[in-house]
Parts: structure tokens; C-alpha cells; sequence
């Protein structure tokens, strides 16, 4: 293991935000990455010599600029689309975040697939962005959302799953990777299934993206979204895969520039997919950055080191975090990713995450954006470490020890009072 860490170090240092200070004077840790991760230089680059060197609209200009912010543009959908495993760019949409692609998927099968009555199969693991677009669906359509439990572990439970397709069912709709939790929903299988039940399958793929190679086509699903700023890249630019023929199926989500073949005073015809769905000036710079976080990580990472050093992290930090008195761990169940939740005994996660703030440790506490979740584990909130290849297992050690002496102050004080 020792070189994996020489390694995490060295990229570390491609990483500009992670050598300050936290305001305390204390060294920064930072263990919420699943919230949103760092950028490294090379993307903070492409943002700069984007905005420097060829910044203009897209599609619009017959002039030199125009054209090589297309070029750069298209280039980074077929990066993505490289990257997913889709069979064609026109397969990639770019949009806002994974929130927007839900709603884009959403509101297009709200006008052309669901009738009255539908069920979507989810598990109890998503997040709000799979929950709240099919209610707003659900205003104007009637429609139920049918979540699936986890087993004891926190793990999926594919028997639970199976009782829970019914004629009723459709669509299915599961995150690949609990943002809460880490743990791992298996999608081959469970597109299988949804195949076999007659129904297609959307996927939230933001945490799972970030942690293992994922390819749309081996998995055999219809919709997957994912946001770029958790993958390493910008906000503001998110992906939607949609498998062919759903792009021709599905009306535009927005209307505007650029998503048009002609207008006229009382009607229009749709440009082809994916500008269909892309109306208005897009996120371009942030797309092509996006596509430069892609070979960052294919290039300078690995997808062999980030699997096999994100396992040591996970297992490193499970057995440090079980040291913690009163500490209890959410989803242990494996395959997982580098995500724990946990809460400790008699004290608030909010008082614990200001804590840990204190010592220069950014963590997320709260209910994580999947309050249905948290009422499943019966707890109002969770504390959330998540950790990508540039955590070190120090960093863990740091963790632990001040959740320790957080035990202790709070003991101390509940005794005081
Ligand atoms: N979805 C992000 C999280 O889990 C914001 O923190």
C-alpha cells in the first residue's frame, strides 16, 4: 500500500485547494468530496485558456472563434460519449447537473410514455433529484414511486427488488451508488430484470461514475445522468445519456436558440438530436473542461489505482472509524465506494460536523438530500466522509482522533450541565 500513498501524494499536489490552510491554521482535510470534489490544474487550466484564447458562441458563427468553440464543444461529447460507452455522441446531452437531467428525462416521459397509474420502482437510497422531478410528474399525471429497502447491511436487496416489479411498473429508476451510504446497486442485473419486466431503466450515476469505469452499453440502460463538479470537472455542467431511440422519442424539455430547424409565428420543428434538448447558449466552457477532467483521470490517474487505493480508504477508514466509542456505521454492506455515514451516540451530527470544522475537517452533516433515506435508518441526519484518491490515510487517522476527542468534549460538557 505504501506506494499507492506516494502516489495519492503526488497527485495531491495536482490539486491547488488542497495545500491551503483552513481558517483555524490547521491543515485543510477535506472529506466531502461527495458533495463536490476538487479540480485539478489541468481543468482550472482548460476554464482559463477557454475564456483567454477562445471564447465565443457555438453553432452561431460562420467566423474562426465560433467554429473552434464548436470544435472544442462537440470534442468534449465525444469524449463524454468515449468515456460512457454510448454508441453514438448523439447519445450525450449536455445539461446544467444529474438534477437537470432527471427533470429532462422526467418531464418527456410525463408527455409521451406514463399514463395514469404508473410505478416507478426506486430503492430507499436516492436522492432527492430521483424523487422530487417524478412528484412534480405526479402533480399533473397521477403516478407512485415504489422503494425498494436495503438489506440489514445497508446493501440492495435484489429479492426485495424483484417483489417490488409489477404490472403496474413503469420504469425503474435507482441511483448506482447511495450518495449517503456508498453502497452499491448492481445495474447489469437490475437492467436484466427491468429488460425482462418490459420497462426501461434510468440511472443516477454521479457517485458511481467518480469511483469505477462505467459503460452505458454493458449495462444495458435507457437514461443516465451524472453532474461533471463531482467528477472532478466545473459546475454548472452535467451529462444525460440517452439511449437511442429515447432522444427521438422524447420531446424538447426547453424551448429556445439553437434547439430549432425553423420557426414560425405558431409553430416549429426540432433540430436533431442532442440539440433537441439543448436550447440556448450552453454551458461550453465548462463542457470541454469536463472532457479535460476525463483525461485527467484516464491519463494521469488511473482507473486501476482509484479502485484499488479507494478500497484501502474505505477499509482503512472503516476499521478507524469503528474505534470511535458510541459511533454507529451506516451501510457496511460491499461492493461499496468511499463513503461513510455514521452518527455517535448522544450527540447532534450538526455539533459534531462544527466540531470538525474546528480541527480543519470538512465533512458533510445532515440529512444529505435524501431525507426518505434517513427516515428509513430512523435518524434525523448522518455525519458523511467521503473520499476520493487524493485522501491519505493520515487524513483518516486525523478524522478518527478528533472524532475521539469530540466524544470526550461533549461527554465532559453533558456531564457539566
Ligand atoms: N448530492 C451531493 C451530496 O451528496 C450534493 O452531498
Amino acid at each position: 500500500m505504501d506506494s499507492f500513498v506516494i502516489d495519492a501524494r503526488r497527485l495531491r499536489a495536482d490539486f491547488p485547494i488542497l495545500s491551503q490552510k483552513h481558517l483555524t491554521g490547521n491543515r485543510l482535510i477535506y472529506l466531502d468530496n461527495a458533495a463536490t470534489a476538487q479540480k485539478p490544474s489541468r481543468v482550472i487550466q482548460s476554464l482559463l485558456n477557454f475564456f483567454h484564447l477562445k471564447n465565443a458562441n457555438i453553432h452561431r458563427g460562420v467566423h474562426w472563434l465560433s467554429q473552434e468553440a464548436t470544435r472544442l464543444y462537440e470534442g468534449a461529447r465525444a469524449e463524454v460519449a468515449r468515456f460512457i460507452g454510448a454508441a453514438s455522441e448523439r447519445e450525450v446531452i449536455f445539461v446544467r447537473g444529474a438534477t437537470e437531467g432527471i427533470n429532462l428525462i422526467a418531464q418527456g416521459l410525463r408527455r409521451v410514455y406514463f399514463q395514469p397509474g404508473d410505478e416507478i420502482v426506486v430503492t430507499v437510497a436516492e436522492h432527492h433529484a430521483n424523487i422530487v422531478p417524478w412528484h412534480l410528474v405526479a402533480q399533473e399525471l397521477p403516478l407512485s414511486l415504489k422503494p425498494v429497502p436495503l438489506t440489514c447491511e445497508g446493501g440492495f436487496d435484489q429479492e426485495a427488488f424483484k417483489q417490488a416489479l409489477s404490472s403496474r411498473t413503469r420504469l425503474v429508476a435507482v441511483t448506482a451508488m447511495s450518495n449517503v451510504l456508498g453502497i452499491e446497486v448492481p445495474v447489469k442485473e437490475v437492467a436484466d430484470l427491468a429488460r425482462r419486466a418490459g420497462v426501461p431503466i434510468l440511472v443516477d450515476a454521479c457517485q458511481a461514475v467518480v469511483h469505477h469505469p462505467l459503460n452505458v452499453q454493458e449495462w444495458g440502460v435507457d437514461f443516465v445522468v451524472f453532474s461533471g463538479h463531482k467528477l472532478y470537472g466545473p459546475t454548472g455542467i452535467g451529462v444525460v445519456y440517452l439511449r437511442h431511440p429515447w432522444g427521438e422519442k422524447l420531446p424538447p424539455y426547453q424551448g429556445g436558440g439553437d434547439m430549432i430547424r425553423w420557426v414560425k409565428w405558431n409553430e416549429s420543428a426540432y433540430a436533431p438530436v442532442p440539440s433537441k434538448f439543448e436550447a440556448g447558449t450552453p454551458p461550453i466552457a465548462e463542457a470541454i473542461a469536463l472532457a479535460e477532467a476525463i483525461r485527467y483521470i484516464e491519463e494521469e490517474v488511473g482507473w486501476d489505482f482509484i479502485q484499488a487505493y479507494e478500497k484501502y480508504l474505505t477499509d482503512y477508514a472503516q476499521e478507524s472509524l469503528q474505534s470511535v466509542p458510541g459511533i454507529t456505521l451506516y451501510g457496511t454492506a460491499r461492493p461499496k465506494g468511499a463513503i461513510w455515514s455514521f452518527s455517535i451516540e448522544g450527540i447532534h451530527p450538526h455539533d459534531i460536523g462544527t466540531f470538525l470544522d474546528q480541527m480543519g475537517i470538512a465533512v458533510r452533516v445532515g440529512h444529505h438530500c435524501a431525507q426518505p433515506l434517513m427516515e428509513w435508518l430512523g435518524v434525523p441526519a448522518t455525519i458523511r466522509a467521503s473520499l476520493a484518491f487524493y485522501n491519505l490515510p493520515e487524513e483518516i487517522d486525523a478524522l478518527a482522533a478528533s472524532l475521539k476527542e469530540a466524544v470526550r468534549f461533549f461527554s465532559f460538557t453533558a456531564s457539566q450541565s
